[in-house]
C-alpha cells in the first residue's frame, strides 16, 4: 500500500491499482504536487465542505467517474446536484467496500454544509488501516482509535483552524499508530509550522514514528 502526499490535507492511497483520493484541494494551492486535471481516482473522500477540502472534488469526479464519499446530508444534499456518483455514511458507522472498508469518524470542526457534520475517515485498504483526521481539534474520541490498530494517522498540525502541534502530539499518544504523517500546515501564513519540531516531540516521547512528507513524496507500507 502506497500513500502519496499531494499537499495540504490531500492524500492518495493506492493498492493493487485502486486509488483512494482524500480532500483534493489543488486549484488555489500553490504547494499542491499534482493538478486537478492530472490526478486519478476511483474513490474520493471528502471530510467537510470547506474549500480547502472539497477543493476540486466535483471536477475530478466528473472527469474520472470516481465515487465520492461524504456524510449523508452532504452526499444527498449539495453533492447530489452535481450529477456525480456519491456514497454516504454517518459518524461511527463502518461499511464494507470493494477496496476494504470505510468508517466515518467524529471531527470537531464546522462542516461548511448546513445540517452536515464534519468527519474524519478510517480507511482499510491492502490490509492497512489509515486514519485521516480531517480538520479537527483534539477530541477524546481519538482514544477509541487505539483499539483500531491504526497503521498510519494523518493529523493536522497547523493550529488556528485545527489542532496545533502540541495537541497533535497528544492525539498521536491517544491513537498510538505505527506512523503519523503531519498535514494541514504551511499552505497559508496562519498555519505555518515546522513539521520537524513536531516529529521530534512525538519521537522523543517514544509514541510512534513520524514521517514528514513534502508534497509529491510517498510512504510505502
Ligand atoms: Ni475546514
Ligand atoms: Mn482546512
Amino acid at each position: 500500500m502506497r500513500i502519496e502526499y499531494l499537499g495540504h490535507a490531500c492524500f492518495l492511497l493506492e493498492h493493487a491499482g485502486v486509488k483512494l483520493l482524500i480532500d483534493p484541494f489543488m486549484t488555489g494551492n500553490q504547494l499542491a504536487s499534482k493538478t486537478a486535471e492530472e490526478v486519478e481516482a476511483d474513490y474520493i473522500f471528502v471530510t467537510h465542505g470547506h474549500g480547502d477540502h472539497l477543493g476540486d472534488t466535483y471536477a475530478i469526479a466528473k472527469r474520472t467517474g470516481a465515487t465520492v464519499y461524504a456524510v449523508v446530508e452532504f452526499a444527498e444534499g449539495p453533492m447530489a446536484k452535481e450529477g456525480i456518483k456519491t456514497a454516504m455514511g454517518n459518524i461511527g458507522g463502518r461499511q464494507k467496500t470493494p477496496f476494504g472498508s470505510v468508517k466515518f469518524f467524529p471531527a470537531a470542526h464546522g462542516s461548511g454544509v448546513p445540517g452536515a457534520l464534519a468527519c474524519g475517515y478510517v480507511l482499510e485498504i491492502g490490509g492497512k488501516k489509515v486514519y485521516h483526521a480531517g480538520d479537527t481539534g483534539l477530541i477524546a474520541e481519538m482514544g477509541f482509535l487505539a483499539d483500531e490498530k491504526i497503521d498510519v494517522a494523518l493529523l493536522p498540525i497547523g493550529d488556528f483552524f485545527t489542532m496545533g502541534p502540541e495537541d497533535a502530539v497528544k492525539a498521536a499518544e491517544m491513537i498510538a499508530p505505527e506512523y503519523v504523517i503531519p498535514m494541514h500546515y504551511n499552505t497559508f501564513p496562519v498555519i505555518k509550522q515546522d513539521p520537524e519540531e513536531f516529529k521530534k516531540a512525538v519521537e522523543e516521547k517514544g509514541i510512534c514514528k513520524v514521517k514528514v512528507l513534502n508534497p509529491g513524496q510517498t510512504l510505502e507500507l
